[in-house]
Protein backbone atom coordinates (compact mmCIF):
# COMPACT_ATOMS: atom_id res chain seq x y z
CA UNK A 1 0.00 0.00 0.00
CA UNK A 2 1.19 3.49 -0.83
CA UNK A 3 0.65 6.03 2.02
CA UNK A 4 3.56 7.93 1.45
CA UNK A 5 3.03 11.38 -0.34
CA UNK A 6 2.33 9.64 -3.68
CA UNK A 7 -1.04 8.25 -2.64
CA UNK A 8 -3.42 10.11 -5.06
CA UNK A 9 -6.42 10.66 -2.84
CA UNK A 10 -5.47 10.92 0.94
CA UNK A 11 -2.44 11.25 2.97
CA UNK A 12 -4.81 9.97 6.01
CA UNK A 13 -3.96 6.36 4.43
CA UNK A 14 -4.45 4.77 7.83
CA UNK A 15 -7.64 5.80 9.15
CA UNK A 16 -10.63 3.87 8.99
CA UNK A 17 -14.01 5.39 8.75
CA UNK A 18 -16.00 4.69 11.41
CA UNK A 19 -17.94 1.57 10.56
CA UNK A 20 -20.91 2.85 12.50
CA UNK A 21 -21.29 6.17 10.60
CA UNK A 22 -25.12 5.62 9.18
CA UNK A 23 -25.93 6.53 5.51
CA UNK A 24 -21.82 5.70 4.61
CA UNK A 25 -20.76 2.61 2.90
CA UNK A 26 -18.26 1.91 5.41
CA UNK A 27 -17.09 -1.65 4.59
CA UNK A 28 -13.58 -0.06 3.60
CA UNK A 29 -11.08 1.64 4.68
CA UNK A 30 -9.71 5.34 3.75
CA UNK A 31 -7.05 3.76 1.55
CA UNK A 32 -4.96 4.44 -1.76
CA UNK A 33 -3.75 1.31 -2.26
CA UNK A 34 -5.33 1.30 -5.76
CA UNK A 35 -4.35 4.76 -6.64
CA UNK A 36 -0.50 5.04 -8.00
CA UNK A 37 -0.19 8.54 -9.14
CA UNK A 38 2.82 10.39 -9.11
CA UNK A 39 3.51 13.80 -7.39
CA UNK A 40 4.22 14.97 -11.00
CA UNK A 41 0.87 13.74 -12.61
CA UNK A 42 -0.83 15.31 -9.51
CA UNK A 43 0.68 18.83 -9.96
CA UNK A 44 0.40 18.72 -13.41
CA UNK A 45 -3.33 18.27 -12.45
CA UNK A 46 -3.12 21.22 -11.13
CA UNK A 47 -1.69 23.48 -13.47
CA UNK A 48 -4.57 23.15 -15.08
CA UNK A 49 -6.95 24.90 -13.40
CA UNK A 50 -7.15 28.01 -15.73
CA UNK A 51 -8.78 26.32 -18.17
CA UNK A 52 -12.22 25.53 -19.49
CA UNK A 53 -13.13 21.50 -18.95
CA UNK A 54 -16.83 22.27 -19.96
CA UNK A 55 -15.98 20.31 -23.25
CA UNK A 56 -14.41 17.74 -22.22
CA UNK A 57 -16.68 16.76 -19.65
CA UNK A 58 -19.45 13.89 -20.75
CA UNK A 59 -19.11 10.62 -19.14
CA UNK A 60 -20.27 10.45 -15.84
CA UNK A 61 -23.00 12.64 -16.74
CA UNK A 62 -24.41 10.59 -19.43
CA UNK A 63 -24.81 7.97 -17.27
CA UNK A 64 -27.81 9.64 -15.22
CA UNK A 65 -30.17 8.69 -17.54
CA UNK A 66 -31.31 5.30 -19.41
CA UNK A 67 -32.62 7.51 -22.80
CA UNK A 68 -30.55 8.13 -25.10
CA UNK A 69 -27.90 10.84 -25.49
CA UNK A 70 -30.03 12.63 -27.98
CA UNK A 71 -33.24 12.42 -25.54
CA UNK A 72 -30.56 13.76 -22.93
CA UNK A 73 -29.74 16.42 -24.60
CA UNK A 74 -33.04 17.54 -25.83
CA UNK A 75 -34.08 17.41 -22.09
CA UNK A 76 -31.88 19.81 -20.93
CA UNK A 77 -32.16 22.16 -23.83
CA UNK A 78 -36.09 22.64 -23.22
CA UNK A 79 -35.24 22.56 -19.32
CA UNK A 80 -32.78 25.23 -20.16
CA UNK A 81 -35.16 28.01 -22.25
CA UNK A 82 -37.52 27.32 -19.80
CA UNK A 83 -36.12 26.29 -16.40
CA UNK A 84 -39.28 26.37 -14.41
CA UNK A 85 -40.84 23.93 -16.68
CA UNK A 86 -39.50 20.96 -14.05
CA UNK A 87 -41.37 20.42 -10.82
CA UNK A 88 -39.45 18.78 -8.29
CA UNK A 89 -41.63 16.60 -6.04
CA UNK A 90 -41.90 18.78 -2.30
CA UNK A 91 -40.18 16.31 0.29
CA UNK A 92 -42.86 15.57 3.03
CA UNK A 93 -41.04 17.24 5.65
CA UNK A 94 -38.62 20.06 5.46
CA UNK A 95 -34.70 18.82 4.34
CA UNK A 96 -32.20 20.19 6.68
CA UNK A 97 -28.74 19.48 5.18
CA UNK A 98 -25.38 20.53 6.57
CA UNK A 99 -22.53 21.26 3.74
CA UNK A 100 -19.35 20.14 5.52
CA UNK A 101 -15.59 19.49 4.88
CA UNK A 102 -13.16 21.38 6.89
CA UNK A 103 -10.74 20.95 4.28
CA UNK A 104 -10.75 24.19 2.34
CA UNK A 105 -11.54 25.16 -0.69
CA UNK A 106 -13.25 21.85 -1.98
CA UNK A 107 -17.01 23.71 -3.17
CA UNK A 108 -18.89 23.87 0.16
CA UNK A 109 -20.16 27.12 -0.74
CA UNK A 110 -20.08 26.55 -4.67
CA UNK A 111 -22.72 23.48 -3.98
CA UNK A 112 -24.44 24.72 -1.58
CA UNK A 113 -25.79 28.20 -3.17
CA UNK A 114 -25.93 26.21 -6.79
CA UNK A 115 -28.00 23.44 -5.45
CA UNK A 116 -29.72 25.51 -3.65
CA UNK A 117 -30.68 27.64 -6.76
CA UNK A 118 -31.21 24.19 -8.68
CA UNK A 119 -33.72 23.41 -6.18
CA UNK A 120 -35.21 26.86 -6.27
CA UNK A 121 -35.33 26.87 -10.44
CA UNK A 122 -37.12 23.66 -9.96
CA UNK A 123 -40.12 24.90 -8.14
CA UNK A 124 -38.76 23.58 -4.52
CA UNK A 125 -38.16 27.07 -1.75
CA UNK A 126 -34.91 26.89 -0.24
CA UNK A 127 -33.05 28.51 2.57
CA UNK A 128 -29.41 28.85 2.28
CA UNK A 129 -27.52 29.44 5.75
CA UNK A 130 -24.27 31.21 5.30
CA UNK A 131 -22.41 30.09 8.87
CA UNK A 132 -19.15 30.82 7.16
CA UNK A 133 -17.61 34.57 8.30
CA UNK A 134 -16.05 34.77 5.13
CA UNK A 135 -19.69 35.04 3.66
CA UNK A 136 -19.10 33.60 0.14
CA UNK A 137 -22.34 32.17 -0.14
CA UNK A 138 -24.02 35.34 0.83
CA UNK A 139 -22.15 36.99 -1.77
CA UNK A 140 -22.47 34.45 -4.51
CA UNK A 141 -26.62 34.36 -3.72
CA UNK A 142 -26.28 38.52 -3.86
CA UNK A 143 -27.71 39.49 -0.83
CA UNK A 144 -26.08 42.53 1.65
CA UNK A 145 -24.17 41.27 4.30
CA UNK A 146 -22.25 44.09 5.13
CA UNK A 147 -20.95 44.69 9.68
CA UNK A 148 -24.33 45.15 11.07
CA UNK A 149 -26.95 43.58 8.72
CA UNK A 150 -29.10 41.07 10.56
CA UNK A 151 -27.23 37.78 10.22
CA UNK A 152 -26.21 34.35 11.30
CA UNK A 153 -24.23 35.86 13.94
CA UNK A 154 -27.37 37.68 15.88
CA UNK A 155 -29.35 34.31 15.21
CA UNK A 156 -26.69 32.32 17.01
CA UNK A 157 -26.87 34.81 19.90
CA UNK A 158 -30.45 34.97 19.44
CA UNK A 159 -30.99 38.98 19.29
CA UNK A 160 -32.92 38.07 15.66
CA UNK A 161 -35.30 35.38 14.58
CA UNK A 162 -34.68 33.95 11.59
CA UNK A 163 -37.40 35.57 9.70
CA UNK A 164 -35.94 38.56 11.00
CA UNK A 165 -32.49 38.22 9.49
CA UNK A 166 -33.69 36.44 6.10
CA UNK A 167 -33.44 38.30 2.92
CA UNK A 168 -34.83 36.96 -0.65
CA UNK A 169 -32.15 36.50 -3.73
CA UNK A 170 -32.27 39.07 -6.56
CA UNK A 171 -32.38 36.12 -8.70
CA UNK A 172 -35.19 34.12 -8.00
CA UNK A 173 -38.44 34.83 -5.52
CA UNK A 174 -38.28 30.74 -3.66
CA UNK A 175 -34.22 31.26 -2.48
CA UNK A 176 -33.63 33.10 0.50
CA UNK A 177 -30.20 33.44 2.25
CA UNK A 178 -29.38 34.24 5.97
CA UNK A 179 -26.22 36.14 5.71
CA UNK A 180 -23.02 35.81 7.30
CA UNK A 181 -20.84 38.88 8.48
CA UNK A 182 -17.46 39.29 9.10
CA UNK A 183 -18.88 39.77 12.72
CA UNK A 184 -19.64 35.96 12.60
CA UNK A 185 -15.79 35.53 13.00
CA UNK A 186 -15.84 36.17 16.48
CA UNK A 187 -18.74 34.13 16.88
CA UNK A 188 -16.71 30.45 17.68
CA UNK A 189 -15.69 32.07 21.17
CA UNK A 190 -18.17 34.30 22.24
CA UNK A 191 -20.35 30.59 22.04
CA UNK A 192 -17.81 29.07 24.49
CA UNK A 193 -19.43 30.80 27.53
CA UNK A 194 -23.19 30.34 26.33
CA UNK A 195 -25.94 27.83 27.57
CA UNK A 196 -26.68 25.09 25.03
CA UNK A 197 -23.76 26.61 22.80
CA UNK A 198 -23.81 23.57 20.14
CA UNK A 199 -27.86 23.64 19.88
CA UNK A 200 -28.32 27.37 19.03
CA UNK A 201 -28.81 26.88 15.52
CA UNK A 202 -31.27 23.84 15.60
CA UNK A 203 -33.38 26.26 18.08
CA UNK A 204 -32.94 29.64 15.95
CA UNK A 205 -33.95 27.09 12.76
CA UNK A 206 -37.15 25.07 14.26
CA UNK A 207 -40.06 24.72 12.58
CA UNK A 208 -42.45 27.59 14.50
CA UNK A 209 -39.72 29.48 13.31
CA UNK A 210 -38.91 28.89 10.01
CA UNK A 211 -42.77 28.82 9.52
CA UNK A 212 -43.04 32.20 7.75
CA UNK A 213 -40.48 30.98 4.97
CA UNK A 214 -42.03 27.34 4.60
CA UNK A 215 -38.79 25.99 3.14
CA UNK A 216 -38.98 23.08 1.27
CA UNK A 217 -34.68 23.02 1.62
CA UNK A 218 -32.35 24.66 4.34
CA UNK A 219 -28.77 24.21 3.44
CA UNK A 220 -26.45 25.13 5.73
CA UNK A 221 -22.81 26.13 4.14
CA UNK A 222 -19.89 25.62 7.00
CA UNK A 223 -16.32 27.33 7.16
CA UNK A 224 -13.41 25.05 6.73
CA UNK A 225 -13.40 24.43 10.16
CA UNK A 226 -14.62 21.60 12.78
CA UNK A 227 -15.19 24.19 15.55
CA UNK A 228 -18.09 25.28 17.40
CA UNK A 229 -20.28 26.79 13.98
CA UNK A 230 -19.77 23.13 12.35
CA UNK A 231 -20.97 21.67 15.24
CA UNK A 232 -24.02 24.17 15.38
CA UNK A 233 -24.55 23.38 12.04
CA UNK A 234 -24.28 19.39 12.54
CA UNK A 235 -26.53 19.70 15.36
CA UNK A 236 -29.45 21.58 13.23
CA UNK A 237 -29.35 19.41 10.57
CA UNK A 238 -30.25 15.24 9.78
CA UNK A 239 -28.06 15.24 6.83
CA UNK A 240 -24.67 15.74 6.25
CA UNK A 241 -23.35 16.69 2.38
CA UNK A 242 -19.63 16.04 1.99
CA UNK A 243 -18.46 17.39 -1.55
CA UNK A 244 -15.40 16.23 -2.17
CA UNK A 245 -12.61 17.45 -4.66
CA UNK A 246 -11.71 15.13 -7.28
CA UNK A 247 -8.05 16.54 -6.36
CA UNK A 248 -5.16 15.02 -4.81
CA UNK A 249 -5.70 14.56 -1.17
CA UNK A 250 -9.32 14.51 -1.88
CA UNK A 251 -10.31 12.59 1.57
CA UNK A 252 -7.57 14.25 4.06
CA UNK A 253 -9.28 15.30 6.93
CA UNK A 254 -12.79 13.11 5.76
CA UNK A 255 -11.95 10.59 8.46
CA UNK A 256 -11.80 13.27 11.45
CA UNK A 257 -15.39 14.52 9.96
CA UNK A 258 -16.49 11.47 10.10
CA UNK A 259 -15.77 10.85 13.49
CA UNK A 260 -17.18 14.35 14.96
CA UNK A 261 -20.10 13.36 12.88
CA UNK A 262 -20.25 10.23 14.87
CA UNK A 263 -19.60 12.08 18.00
CA UNK A 264 -22.15 14.59 17.50
CA UNK A 265 -24.46 12.29 16.44
CA UNK A 266 -23.72 10.15 20.01
CA UNK A 267 -24.33 12.77 22.14
CA UNK A 268 -26.46 15.51 20.36
CA UNK A 269 -28.20 14.60 17.53
CA UNK A 270 -29.00 10.86 17.13
CA UNK A 271 -30.48 11.24 13.32
CA UNK A 272 -27.70 13.04 12.21
CA UNK A 273 -26.53 10.90 8.72
CA UNK A 274 -24.35 10.98 6.00
CA UNK A 275 -26.68 11.06 3.36
CA UNK A 276 -25.16 12.57 0.46
CA UNK A 277 -21.65 12.91 -1.06
CA UNK A 278 -20.60 14.93 -4.18
CA UNK A 279 -17.29 14.97 -6.41
CA UNK A 280 -16.57 18.08 -7.43
CA UNK A 281 -14.26 19.81 -9.96
CA UNK A 282 -14.44 16.25 -11.92
CA UNK A 283 -11.77 16.81 -14.62
CA UNK A 284 -12.54 14.47 -17.17
CA UNK A 285 -9.45 14.57 -18.97
CA UNK A 286 -7.20 13.43 -16.20
CA UNK A 287 -6.83 10.25 -14.81
CA UNK A 288 -6.45 11.40 -11.41
CA UNK A 289 -10.02 12.28 -11.22
CA UNK A 290 -11.27 9.18 -12.19
CA UNK A 291 -9.30 7.81 -9.41
CA UNK A 292 -10.32 9.64 -6.66
CA UNK A 293 -13.80 9.23 -8.29
CA UNK A 294 -13.75 5.87 -8.16
CA UNK A 295 -12.47 5.76 -4.62
CA UNK A 296 -14.71 7.87 -3.17
CA UNK A 297 -17.25 5.73 -4.51
CA UNK A 298 -16.15 2.62 -3.21
CA UNK A 299 -15.56 3.92 0.31
CA UNK A 300 -19.21 5.97 0.36
CA UNK A 301 -21.08 3.60 -2.14
CA UNK A 302 -24.67 4.77 -2.54
CA UNK A 303 -24.23 8.02 -0.50
CA UNK A 304 -22.34 9.63 -3.90
CA UNK A 305 -24.51 11.31 -5.92
CA UNK A 306 -24.13 9.75 -9.71
CA UNK A 307 -24.08 13.19 -10.85
CA UNK A 308 -20.14 14.82 -10.78
CA UNK A 309 -19.39 18.52 -10.81
CA UNK A 310 -17.33 19.29 -13.55
CA UNK A 311 -14.55 22.26 -13.13
CA UNK A 312 -15.78 24.90 -14.72
CA UNK A 313 -14.48 28.43 -15.32
CA UNK A 314 -18.52 29.49 -15.46
CA UNK A 315 -19.03 27.95 -12.28
CA UNK A 316 -15.97 30.28 -10.50
CA UNK A 317 -17.06 33.13 -12.78
CA UNK A 318 -20.59 33.18 -11.12
CA UNK A 319 -20.26 34.75 -7.71
CA UNK A 320 -17.95 37.69 -8.86
CA UNK A 321 -21.66 38.79 -10.29
CA UNK A 322 -23.56 38.05 -7.18
CA UNK A 323 -25.31 35.32 -8.93
CA UNK A 324 -25.03 31.42 -8.79
CA UNK A 325 -23.97 29.39 -12.36
CA UNK A 326 -27.95 28.57 -13.07
CA UNK A 327 -28.03 32.59 -13.54
CA UNK A 328 -24.94 33.45 -14.77
CA UNK A 329 -24.77 31.03 -17.35
CA UNK A 330 -27.68 28.27 -17.06
CA UNK A 331 -26.70 26.77 -20.23
CA UNK A 332 -23.33 25.71 -19.00
CA UNK A 333 -22.25 22.70 -18.34
CA UNK A 334 -21.75 23.42 -14.70
CA UNK A 335 -24.96 25.01 -14.54
CA UNK A 336 -26.38 21.48 -15.62
CA UNK A 337 -24.28 19.25 -13.24
CA UNK A 338 -26.13 21.50 -10.52
CA UNK A 339 -29.67 21.09 -12.21
CA UNK A 340 -28.77 17.39 -12.46
CA UNK A 341 -27.19 17.22 -8.82
CA UNK A 342 -30.46 18.66 -7.52
CA UNK A 343 -32.86 16.77 -9.11
CA UNK A 344 -31.48 13.40 -7.65
CA UNK A 345 -31.01 14.76 -4.35
CA UNK A 346 -34.46 15.52 -4.54
CA UNK A 347 -35.46 12.08 -6.01
CA UNK A 348 -33.79 10.19 -3.78
CA UNK A 349 -36.20 11.79 -0.77
CA UNK A 350 -38.90 10.56 -2.61
CA UNK A 351 -37.77 7.59 -3.19
CA UNK A 352 -37.10 7.31 0.43
CA UNK A 353 -40.53 8.13 1.55
CA UNK A 354 -41.83 5.80 -0.84
CA UNK A 355 -39.94 3.25 0.51
CA UNK A 356 -41.02 3.89 4.39
CA UNK A 357 -44.59 3.92 2.93
N1 LIG B 1 -16.85 23.19 -10.37
C1 LIG B 1 -15.98 24.19 -10.24
N2 LIG B 1 -15.26 24.62 -11.29
C2 LIG B 1 -14.36 25.60 -11.17
N3 LIG B 1 -14.10 26.26 -10.04
C3 LIG B 1 -14.77 25.88 -8.94
C4 LIG B 1 -15.75 24.83 -8.98
N4 LIG B 1 -16.25 24.67 -7.73
C5 LIG B 1 -15.64 25.57 -6.97
N5 LIG B 1 -14.74 26.30 -7.68
C6 LIG B 1 -13.89 27.38 -7.21
O1 LIG B 1 -13.02 26.84 -6.23
C7 LIG B 1 -12.85 27.75 -5.16
C8 LIG B 1 -13.28 27.09 -3.86
O2 LIG B 1 -14.66 26.80 -3.93
P1 LIG B 1 -15.61 27.09 -2.69
O3 LIG B 1 -15.44 28.47 -2.19
O4 LIG B 1 -16.97 26.64 -3.07
O5 LIG B 1 -14.98 26.06 -1.66
P2 LIG B 1 -15.24 26.01 -0.09
O6 LIG B 1 -15.07 24.57 0.29
O7 LIG B 1 -16.52 26.65 0.25
O8 LIG B 1 -14.04 26.89 0.45
P3 LIG B 1 -13.84 27.37 1.97
O9 LIG B 1 -13.33 26.14 2.66
O10 LIG B 1 -12.85 28.47 1.88
O11 LIG B 1 -15.17 27.81 2.48
C9 LIG B 1 -13.67 28.98 -5.51
O12 LIG B 1 -12.84 29.93 -6.10
C10 LIG B 1 -14.69 28.46 -6.49
O13 LIG B 1 -15.12 29.46 -7.40
MG1 LIG C 1 -16.93 28.20 1.62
Amino acid sequence: MSSGPDSAVSRETETRIEESVPGVDSTSNVQTSNVQTSNAEASNAGTDVERDFDDDFTAPYAELSPDTPIAVAAHRASQIMNPESVTLPRPAHRRVLTIANQKGGVGKTTTAVNLASALAVQGLTVLVVDLDPQGNASTALGVAHNSGTPSSYELLLGEVTAAEAVQKSPHNDRLYCIPATIDLAGAEIELVSMVAREGRLKNALSEEKLADIDADYVLIDCPPSLGLLTVNALVAAKEVVIPIQCEYYALEGVGQLLRNIELVQAHLNPELHVSTVLLTMYDGRTKLADQVAEEVRSHFGNAVLRSVIPRSVKVSEAPGYGMTVLDYDPGSRGAMSYLDAGRELAARAITKQEQER
